[in-house]
């Protein structure tokens, strides 16, 4: 069934925030869940996207993404008016929320997307929120107000200081837990090795920490085995078991092995779209 965009902006360079028509996944979502999208054709890609917000009485989702490669580029080229033909969700498990009390939130780049929602939610349900979000460049920053808005803390950091303080999101991270009352939960969302670096800073103080990883999936019902990662020595797959994990049990290395694996098809159909 096709899906219609009823809102788009841009957020960043390559960034862009679609609200689509999808009436039973906005009144079912959770935070924490997810939906595969299929632009055109059955056999188009099928790109995984967190629902990043929903309006159950508009019937509408929110969905963020990075024009990075040939669907997501595709995807970025359609406009209010237009239609995505299959959007399958909502998906995953969502996240585990309860009063936790204080609960440090951190996000790099696009990671901010699927990171708002949990944040929220750990919001909603009575928990002092730190957050902590970052990018490489000012550009690059996205969902601060968002953010501002949800947190009892915010701190902004970019890799280059073009914005906020000139740090690695680990660096107030660090802080944070290094203070009198650490706080009970930290959720860590973004690039693999920023997510490796989070959970061993945590590790170092006991603070718990969950992560959503971000693997490639391709049915999102736990067929394939696109999505495998390896937690606490098991075999997991991200659709069906996450795609929220206990960050020091997660095996990033091997993660980042197999996500490297797809670069240079990823590039190749990327290019040969441009052409
Ligand atoms: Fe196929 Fe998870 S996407 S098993």
């Amino acid at each position: 069934m096709p899906h219609k965009i009823v809102n788009k902006n841009q957020l960043s360079e390559n960034v862009y925030r679609i609200e689509v028509e999808a009436a039973n996944i906005a009144s079912a979502r959770k935070p924490g869940q997810f939906v595969i999208v299929g632009i055109s054709t059955e056999y188009s890609e099928r790109i995984p996207l967190t629902i990043a917000g929903a309006d159950a009485d508009k019937g509408t989702i929110t969905l963020i993404f990075q024009a990075v490669g040939k669907s997501t580029a595709e995807m970025a080229n359609l406009e209010v008016g237009d239609s995505i033909d299959n959007i399958v969700g909502p998906l995953g498990q969502p996240t585990h929320i309860e009063k936790f009390g204080t609960v440090v939130c951190v996000g790099g780049g696009i990671g901010n997307a699927p990171l708002l929602p949990i944040a929220k939610g750990l919001k909603e349900a009575g928990n002092k929120i730190i957050s902590i979000i970052g990018a490489r460049t000012k550009e690059l920053i996205i969902l601060e107000d968002e953010f501002k808005a949800i947190s009892d803390e915010l701190t902004v950091v970019t890799d280059d200081g073009s914005y906020g303080r000139k740090a690695l999101v680990t660096e107030p991270l660090k802080e944070v837990c290094s203070r009198g009352e650490k706080p009970a939960l930290a959720v860590a969302i973004g690039p693999t090795p920023m997510m490796k670096f989070c959970c061993l800073t945590t590790k170092e103080f006991d603070v718990p920490t969950v992560v959503s990883l971000n693997t490639i999936m391709i049915d999102g019902t736990g067929m394939c085995g696109g999505c495998r990662v390896e937690v606490g020595g098991e075999t997991k797959f991200v659709c069906v078991d996450g795609p929220e994990f206990d960050g020091h049990k997660v095996n990033f290395d091997l993660m980042m092995k197999r996500m490297n694996a797809y670069k240079d098809l990823e590039q190749e159909a990327l290019d040969k779209y441009k052409e």
